[in-house]
């Protein structure tokens, strides 16, 4: 099958869906998405949305938290567009019927919203605007049913993106080109029901498929964030940067039957306490902010406590804050929580740092745009220039939501002032005889060969002996995944395991590659930042070979 469409948008989180919204009154647009519509990071974000809305707090004051919790590496413009962007995005939140939180005591500059805003580290004012403690939740579902009743839009779930479509128009086959002469015109899709694979093509091709969490054995992320975004676009030959900054939450639940499910920040926000398992609060050792620091040092400080003792976890502690403020506040945290035995009302929560976040991506301009015409990144696969080397605490959803509009401007301009070929005559998909493989056995111990030796040796801390031997491992995978998996029947797992095993990859490059201690990068070869020699964005792009 060949679809073809103005728009093809690949990913369904607030990234994906907002672009969509904004261009399908435009063109046509197809969405496709590798599980249902609603499956995300986005569906699982807790703590909220980062704005400006109180008139006691200011741009500045947000635009330094952004710079302060950068560590030197957010780019001033970009931080100021986003920073100033937001009330008007989350008034459109509003509008578009997202419920958040109100304070009828709190008078916000935004249209009288009087939002509820709640502290996070790194913030020095009370601004996360948020719907209980499921903000991600009310956002997705919000967007998910503005896009199934618009008549422009077509949604194709449980389909993945394989690799995008890429041609110089230019050149004869065989020469390394310049990327700017690269053009996408769109994906191999794999239909997960039926394996078939399709050619999807499009004018306008946005990457949305968000971060890559399960390249580490612990995460914060759902199954799908397996960093696809980040992959296909480098191996199409896109210019990505700073993958080195992987963000570790300090607060995942630690208990045998619990997947993946995160502590919200808030919760130290609204007074929540960290202790060792001797019950001793430890913060004020490692910062003066003590709970309330930035994320890298919480996560840093904790890393540290566990060694330092040997114990599983810490702990943190909201049991001395009032019963009904504590349900009423975290209503799923709560409930979650009791689901395990844990009643946070009166037992400190068990928790561990796991991978979270992914501050770097394909680097984009202020509009979205990649490297590569017609193709554009939004959200967590992209590396703005908003998050330097440690992202403050919610400015993700902020920045997905500036960026969507952003680039939506941007993608209706071209629209109009270009004559857009849809797509040349592209080959169908080649599946070199596609046999059924009998390694899916190998297929899942190298996805969790991939993980653990990403969790053990390009974690938190790291070192130049330990990131040497992540470079072998890591290459012996990608050859065999090359030379022998990829000639057989492919599956969306083994196409998962490429990514991650790229993605890793990429990472513990860019990793090496920086020789000082920044942000989320810690290495105790070069525990000291150098502002001199590394002040800079760590790049990486591959060359397109015709
Ligand atoms: P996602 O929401 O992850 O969407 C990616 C989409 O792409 C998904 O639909 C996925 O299925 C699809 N996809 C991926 N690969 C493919 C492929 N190959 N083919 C087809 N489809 C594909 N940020 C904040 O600002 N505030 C918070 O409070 C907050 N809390 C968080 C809590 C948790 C537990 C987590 C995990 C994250 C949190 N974050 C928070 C981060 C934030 O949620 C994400 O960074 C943001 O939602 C990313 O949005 P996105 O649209 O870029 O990607
Ligand atoms: C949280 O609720 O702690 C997550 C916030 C974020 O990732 O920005």
């Amino acid at each position: 099958m060949k679809n073809e469409s103005d728009f093809l948008v690949i990913g369904s989180g607030v990234a994906g869906l907002l672009f969509a919204l904004k261009v399908a009154d435009h063109g046509t647009v197809t969405i496709i998405t590798k599980r249902n519509l609603a499956e995300s990071n986005t569906a699982y974000a807790q703590g909220g949305i980062a704005a400006v809305v109180a008139e006691t707090d200011t741009f500045e004051s947000h635009i330094a938290d952004t710079h302060a919790s950068g560590d030197g590496l957010c780019n001033p413009q970009v931080v100021e567009t986003v920073v100033k962007s937001a009330p008007e995005r989350i008034q459109e939140l509003v509008e578009l019927g997202v419920r958040f939180n109100r304070n009828r005591e709190n008078t916000s500059g935004t249209a009288d919203l009087h939002l509820d805003l709640c502290r996070e580290g790194g913030h020095s004012h009370n601004r996360i605007v948020h719907a209980d403690d499921l903000t991600g939740l009310a956002v997705e579902e919000a967007l998910v049913d503005q896009v199934r009743r618009h008549k422009n839009i077509a949604v194709f779930e449980n389909h993945i993106a394989i690799d995008l479509i890429t041609r110089s128009t230019n050149l004869q086959r065989g020469m390394t080109i310049t990327n700017h002469e690269v053009y996408c015109y769109g994906a191999y899709v794999m239909d997960r029901n039926t394996t078939d694979i399709h050619t999807f093509c499009a004018k306008t091709i946005m990457l949305a498929t968000g971060g890559a969490g399960k390249v580490y054995a612990y995460t914060s992320n759902p199954d799908i964030a397996t960093g696809d975004g980040i992959a296909m676009a480098y191996r199409a030959g896109a210019t990505v940067a700073n993958l080195e900054f992987v963000q570790f939450h300090p607060t995942c639940l630690f208990h045998p039957e619990a997947k993946n499910f995160l502590i919200s920040e808030a919760v130290r926000g609204d007074g929540g306490l960290l202790v060792n398992a001797a019950g001793e609060r430890f913060m004020e050792n490692y910062s003066p902010l003590k709970e309330l620091a930035c994320r890298d040092v919480v996560a840093r400080a904790i890393d540290a406590e566990l060694k330092k003792r040997g114990d599983d976890s810490v702990f943190l502690d909201i049991s001395h804050k009032d019963t009904d403020f504590i349900k009423t506040r975290f209503p799923n945290l709560y409930a979650k929580c009791l689901s395990f035995g844990i009643d946070m009302t009166t037992d400190p929560i068990p928790v561990v740092p796991a991978a979270h976040y992914m501050c770097g991506g394909v680097a984009t301009d202020i509009c979205g745009r990649t490297n590569i015409q017609r193709l554009f990144a939004v959200g967590e696969t992209a590396c703005t220039g908003l998050h330097g080397a440690n992202r403050l605490a919610s400015n993700s959803l902020l920045e997905a939501l500036v960026y969507a509009h952003n680039a939506a401007a941007q993608a209706i301009e071209d629209m109009q002032s270009f004559a857009f070929e849809v797509s040349p005559e592209l080959p169908s998909w080649d599946d070199l005889g596609a046999i059924d493989s009998d390694e899916v056995i190998m297929v899942s111990h190298s996805w969790d060969a991939v993980r653990r030796l990403m969790w053990n040796y390009v974690g938190i801390v790291r070192s130049d002996k330990r990131l040497a031997r992540a470079r072998r491992r890591i290459d012996m995978i990608q050859d065999e995944i090359n030379e022998y998996y990829w000639d057989f029947k492919i599956t969306p797992d083994l196409i998962e395991l490429r990514n991650i095993t790229m993605v890793g990859d990429l990472i513990i490059r860019c990793a090496t590659h920086r020789k000082e201690s920044r942000g989320l990068h810690y290495s105790i070869a070069y525990p000291e930042k150098n502002d001199a020699r590394w002040k800079k964005d760590t790049v990486l792009r591959r060359p397109f070979i015709h």
